[in-house]
């Protein structure tokens, strides 16, 4: 009984402890944990506790050090995928991640990546580390490709880019950024917005609040609502911006409503925090796709934008994308990439090579690049027939009335149906179609002959179900 349990510090593989002494022995604490020790010395109980937050950090060896940690929830997006693979009805059908499909609604690698990758083992590539910007080549086409290679911020070297791990990583460099520099600054974020996006700001420590985007009366975009919510907030505070196929829900601003948010963000000496997850992938177009953001520097403000290239390369696993900041000086634009590489070093110290040097060989080879923007437009293309399927489907068949022409004046991978919970649980529960319980659907991963069914789901969850 004198040495039941040990301290993990003095723990060996070969301790073992039968259950009834480890029972005797132990005591619990509020946190959950474990602490008692026994000294094998003098076989008296002795309590040593070192305590991290809410974990104690001695332990006997059979009674986790982990218990006081809770099950988390599954991620609401991700989550999906997986109780997708567990379901096994044939008719079932994924919605929720938005992920480019097929038409037989299989994942897709674009020729242009099979291409350059064929072309980066010719080369033979080493695997040596990338310096913690990121690849010198792919910085400056992915800051070319978002702005312009005339524009002056690019030719007036105004920009920061730092290669990123896709968009959640560079949103989250950009929110460490703000946390140091701008310290009690507000983001503002669109209601609703990417499930993601809270959680980034949330754990840098970055405090938010959200402005009305979605009008669930309409459909479409509150757009006096977001103008008087941007305008209410404290001055200089970070508003982000979903700088095209607004991610929930496909709805986007028009040229002049973006004018008119850039007046108002100018007003407030706001800075303007791009999101930019689907260039080129949204209207097939990498010019139109940018305008936005386009529209912003072309005033002459300071701005930052993320950038992925998980959908419109479909480099979904490569985590690819980066982080640029638009600053008013060259000198400043140096100084905060300077501490953006000083942010990412502890993070994860420098970024993964391989979707950096496919972008860089994608864009910089005058043939694969159009190459790859026929393959955006084909899957912007197949996007577009899906929701015009979907919508003529819907239509044929309620004879309610109910207009469901909204789904086809939302652009990009999503549908935000206006479907709730508990009809989306229907659409789940009843029908094996797998979506966020926020009524989003990812149309890309739709294919033409499914939307007859998926407009039958629809239909019943949304007349049957309140
Ligand atoms: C989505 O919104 O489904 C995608 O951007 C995937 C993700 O990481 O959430």
């Amino acid at each position: 009984m004198a040495s039941a349990m040990i301290s993990l510090a003095s723990a060996t593989p070969s301790a073992s402890l039968s259950v009834q002494e480890t029972l005797m022995g132990k005591t619990r604490l509020a946190s959950g944990c474990v602490s008692t020790l026994f000294n094998k010395e003098k076989g008296k109980p002795s309590i040593k506790k070192k305590s991290f937050g809410q974990i104690s950090m001695t332990v006997a060896v059979n009674v986790s050090r982990f218990e006081g940690i809770v099950m988390a929830p599954p991620d609401p997006i991700l989550g999906v995928s997986e109780a997708f693979r567990a379901d096994i009805d044939v008719k079932k059908l994924n919605l929720g991640v938005g992920a480019y499909r097929n038409e037989e609604l299989q994942p897709y690698v674009l020729d242009v990546v099979k291409k350059a990758e064929n072309l980066m083992l010719e080369r033979g590539e080493n695997k040596e580390y990338l310096s913690i910007e990121g690849l010198a080549a792919f910085n400056k086409a992915t800051a070319e490709l978002l702005f312009g290679a005339d524009n002056p911020v690019i030719e007036q070297q105004r920009v920061a880019t730092v290669q990123g791990l896709s968009g959640t990583g560079s949103l989250r460099l950009a929110a460490a950024l703000i946390e140091r520099y701008f310290p009690g600054a507000k983001v503002l974020i669109s209601s609703p917005t990417w499930g993601n996006h809270k959680n980034i700001f949330n754990d840098a420590r970055v405090p938010w609040s959200e402005y009305r985007y979605y009008d669930p009366k309409t459909v479409g975009l509150d757009f006096e609502g977001m103008i008087s919510d941007i305008k209410a907030a404290p001055e200089g505070s970070f508003v982000l911006l979903h700088g095209c196929a607004h991610n929930r829900t496909g709805i986007d601003p028009t040229p002049e409503q973006w004018e008119k948010i850039a007046d108002i963000i100018q007003e407030k000496n706001h800075i303007p925090f791009f999101d930019v997850a689907y260039q080129g992938f949204a209207s097939g177009s990498l010019d139109a796709d940018a305008s936005s953001v386009r529209l912003f520097a072309a005033r002459g403000m300071e701005l930052l934008v993320a950038q992925s290239y998980s959908k419109n390369l479909g480099l979904y696993a490569e985590r690819i994308g980066a982080i640029n900041v638009v600053c008013s000086s060259a000198d400043a634009a140096a100084r905060v990439k300077s501490q953006l590489k000083r942010i990412a070093r502890p993070m994860y110290s420098n970024p993964p090579v391989h979707g950096a040097r496919i972008v860089a060989n994608v864009v910089g080879d005058p043939a694969l690049f159009d190459e790859w923007k026929a393959e955006m437009e084909m899957m912007a293309g197949r996007i577009k027939n899906v929701r015009q399927k979907l919508f003529d489907s819907l239509s044929a068949k309620d004879k309610s009335g109910k207009d469901w022409s909204f789904i086809l004046k939302q652009i990009g991978m999503f549908s935000f149906t206006g479907l709730n919970k508990t009809q989306s649980d229907n659409m789940t529960n009843k029908w094996h179609v797998y979506m966020t319980k926020d009524g989003r659907i990812s149309l890309a991963g739709l294919s033409l002959a499914k939307c007859e069914y998926l407009a039958d789901a629809i239909m019943d969850s949304f007349h049957n179900v309140s």
